[in-house]
């Protein structure tokens, strides 16, 4: 109900003629919403307006002039795992709760991560089973974050090679972390290959080329979009057009040009 108001005041302000229309980008004016509802997806009013906000920011994300309504990937997962592991997920929350804390620059990463996967399931096909499987690892892909330092995360100047060893340890953390979640058994070569090269120089295994699950591949062609086009303590932010040509530079070194391929087909669709 509230998604429908919502959509009937976007279109309305779409529509609506101002002065000077023509001389604005687009002629139109848009609006962004984000939709969330208490009880069902909010225990709080608080959590009511952080979850809006959520969606808010998801739909501005990118698309703008949309409407979106809140859902929590956690949320999906408790429904499709057993009694014994529901524990485990919630556990998980609140490792993911504390690592937003300690890293602010993980949270809409992460967020916005998940929204690349989702585009390029849809792209490929995907089957419901791998589509949730995908979703799932893109959004854990480093929940092994969680045992690294905050003065390494953070860190403005180049790492230490003592840092970047503690580091390279996260993708088998979070193997760790969820290796007793049988619904997330098949998400795990996915986080765990996440920053393996194309060229084999990657971690934390070194796998080559077709060697590593496809998935992974454009898992990591996501994630390192997201960092190369987000600010970072360590690094200028990028625009989308330059990190599509760098994309394609390191197509066939860092990245599967496959992936690569896929992701830039993706990425022009909707900019
Ligand atoms: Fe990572």
């Amino acid at each position: 109900m509230a998604f429908r108001v919502a959509e009937r005041v976007r279109c309305a302000v779409q529509e609506y003629p101002f002065e000077g229309q023509e001389s604005m980008p687009g002629g139109t004016l848009t609006i962004s919403v984000g939709v969330s509802s208490y009880p069902s997806k909010a225990k709080t009013d608080s959590d009511l307006i952080k979850n809006a906000d959520d969606a808010c920011y998801r739909a501005k994300f990118l698309m703008k002039n949309r409407v979106e309504a809140y859902h929590s990937i956690l949320e999906e997962i408790q429904n499709d795992v057993d009694e014994s592991a529901k524990e485990i997920i919630a556990s998980i929350k609140t490792l993911i709760a504390v690592i937003n804390a300690k890293d602010k620059y993980t949270y809409r990463h992460v967020e916005r991560v998940v929204y690349y996967c989702d585009l390029l399931a849809n792209r490929l096909n995907l089957s419901d089973a791998e589509k949730k499987i995908f979703i799932y690892a893109a959004y854990l892909h480093d929940i092994g974050k969680i045992n690294i330092p905050e003065e390494i995360l953070m860190k403005a100047n180049p790492l230490t090679q003592e840092e970047w060893e503690t580091l390279k340890q996260h993708p088998r953390n979070a193997v760790e972390i969820i290796r007793n979640v049988p619904a997330l058994k098949d998400a795990v070569p996915i986080i765990e290959q996440h920053h393996e090269r194309f060229d084999g120089a990657g971690y934390p295994s070194g796998l080559k080329g077709k060697e590593i699950n496809c998935l992974a591949s454009l898992l990591t062609v996501a994630d390192s979009f997201d960092a190369m086009t987000s600010l970072r303590p360590y690094q200028q932010k990028k625009s989308y057009p330059d990190a599509i040509e760098e994309l394609g530079r390191c197509s066939g070194t860092q990245f599967d040009p496959e992936a690569v391929q896929v992701f830039i087909g993706t990425i022009q669709d909707i900019l």
